[in-house]
């Protein structure tokens, strides 16, 4: 038995060497850990049960039969982040180059099937080469299978991915179909052909980090949520992120206890909007003051800044935050905001997230080159992501909310349940000046008297009480007790049961 435990330990040792100490070193070079050390800080102390570490490639082309390494370039398993069940793989650089093959992608299929049947989420690190080249199809098959399971698991159980060093061809889509992409500054890129095929293909000349590192799939391509400084950052907010998330689309929102009391009022938020309508402040501000202890996870904050998402909880119940941000654009809906925006409210009705909104939208930005790229069809995505929505929504309206934009910002028309105004709302078709200048404008050149028409407008439209005497608004509320209001407003929907028609899927405007 001693013989057979040293045999044991033996194998272990090597394989948690994976490509061996010098490319570990490498690793490190790099300022990267290894994906043995980043499920460490990922997981809760000693909770990471590994498996198939054993397993190889069986791959006999190129010479390839004589150079095995256990675990095969992923590492993967379940364990534990604040007490609840995740399932992992991390891609292992270390060894050739964490490339794909047919084994590899087995023990990734492995895992997602176990995520999937046991309705828990899975976090993916990725680090590596894309298809094993030296597999050839097989590879390519193996990726086959972890795309399809990508989307069979998606709305069903939170799938994450992190980009922790390359990520190029076959391993970009896996990432492209979780529900949410981080990536770690200056060591992560991400793209489908790398810059020497795009140098012979476009001949343009790009490197690595112009072409896909964070800073362009955070700010440009918005195909990745956020990004961190390093490793341990990302890992750590990893964890945080998780908090909120809850374990599968039947679980329910994960409640953790909070000192913050319901009952908080903020007299701040009595002068948060500025008297001057055409003057930005900042709805963060309004954010951070309303949500349990100011603690929001913001997600594509470099991304289409004038509509902000992200979660927070409101009595230790997690709930998603869409909010148009004054400071930006006035907080126009663009179609970059209105894409961002609709896959967030997305990812929250899938898991039962109830959403908070919050309106100060002068509506759809107008132009050539946001008609010219579709701003009706993204616009049409908000549109369609609120109207499908059965979780509880409650909005607030703070300021401006003109045109479609109010309908679009889950409106009572598009079964908002709870929809309140701040005495400061102006809910109208358009801006006073614009709505004047279109009904008279055979007065365009009387100046004085479009000004008076404008006056009129205004005092007519810009408040609340037109829609509040339609009950198009529940109810007109002292900004100071937003939180109190909407605590209220989130515990009375907590049952709330609406189903929409049936059908096999939506046909959203994609
Ligand atoms: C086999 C690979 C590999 C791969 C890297 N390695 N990528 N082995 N298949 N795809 C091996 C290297 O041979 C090397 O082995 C080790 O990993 C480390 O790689 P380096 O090149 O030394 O590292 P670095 O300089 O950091 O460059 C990393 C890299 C580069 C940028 C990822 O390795 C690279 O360009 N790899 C190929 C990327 C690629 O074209 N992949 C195929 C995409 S096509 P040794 O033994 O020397 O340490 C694809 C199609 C699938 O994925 C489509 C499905 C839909």
């Amino acid at each position: 038995m001693k013989h057979v435990i040293e045999e044991l330990e033996k194998r272990r040792a090597n394989a948690r060497l994976g490509g061996g100490q010098h490319r570990i070193d490498a690793q490190h070079k790099r300022g990267k850990l290894t994906a043995r050390e980043r499920i460490e800080l990922l997981m809760d102390d000693n909770s990471f049960e590994e498996f198939d570490m054993y397993v190889e490639h069986r791959c006999t082309d190129f010479g390839m039969e004589k150079t095995k390494i256990p675990g095969d370039g992923v590492v993967t398993g379940w364990g534990t982040i604040n007490g609840r069940v995740v399932y992992i793989f991390a891609k292992d650089f270390t060894v050739f180059g964490g490339s794909l093959s047919e084994t590899h992608a087995k023990k990734m299929t492995k895992i997602q099937d176990m995520a999937l049947k046991n309705r828990a989420p899975i976090i993916g690190l990725f680090d590596a080469g894309g298809a094993r080249i030296q597999e050839g199809v097989d590879a390519l098959g193996g990726y086959g299978e972890v795309f399809l399971r990508n989307v069979l698991a998606s709305g069903v159980i939170p799938q994450i991915s992190v980009i922790m060093g390359p990520c190029a061809g076959g391993d970009v889509y896996s990432p492209a179909m979780t529900d949410f992409i981080f990536m770690v500054k200056d060591t992560s890129y991400m793209f489908v052909t790398g810059p020497d095929v795009v140098k012979t293909v476009t001949n343009e000349t790009v490197t690595a980090e112009e072409l896909g590192g964070a800073r362009v799939h955070t700010t440009k391509s918005s195909i990745a949520d956020k990004a961190y400084e390093n490793d341990v950052e990302a890992l750590l907010q990893m964890r945080r992120l998780m908090d909120f998330l809850p374990a599968n689309n039947l679980d329910g929102v994960p409640v953790l206890p909070t000192h913050d009391s319901a009952d908080r009022t903020e007299v701040s938020l009595d002068t948060l909007v500025p008297d001057n309508p055409n003057k930005p402040y900042d709805i963060k501000e309004l954010i951070n003051k309303m949500v349990d202890e100011g603690d929001f996870f913001e997600i594509q904050e470099a991304y289409a800044k004038n509509i902000v998402v992200g979660f927070a909880r409101m009595e230790g119940h997690t709930v998603g935050i869409v909010a148009n941000q004054p400071m930006v654009l006035a907080g126009v809906l663009d179609s970059d905001a209105s894409r961002k925006a609709a896959r967030f409210v997305r990812f929250c009705d899938c898991f039962d997230i109830p959403i908070v909104t919050l309106v100060d939208v002068p509506g759809f930005l107008p132009g050539t080159a946001q008609e010219y790229g579709g701003l009706i069809k993204h616009g049409a995505k908000l549109l369609f992501a609120y109207s499908e929505a059965t979780v509880p929504k409650v909005t607030i309206i703070t300021r401006k909310a003109y045109g479609g934009a109010y309908d679009v910002m889950s409106s009572k028309h598009i079964r908002g349940d709870v929809n309140y105004a701040w005495p400061s709302a102006e809910i109208a078709v358009m801006g006073a000046k614009g709505a004047a200048e279109i009904i008279y404008r055979s007065e365009l050149g009387d100046p004085e008297k479009i000004k008076a028409r404008s006056d009129e407008y205004q005092s007519r439209f810009a408040n609340p009480f037109v829609a509040a005497e339609r009950g198009y608004i529940d109810e007109v509320i002292l900004p100071r007790t937003t939180r109190q209001r909407v605590c209220r407003a989130l515990n009375m929907l907590r049952n709330k049961t609406v189903e929409n028609p049936w059908k096999k899927h939506d046909n959203i405007p994609l």
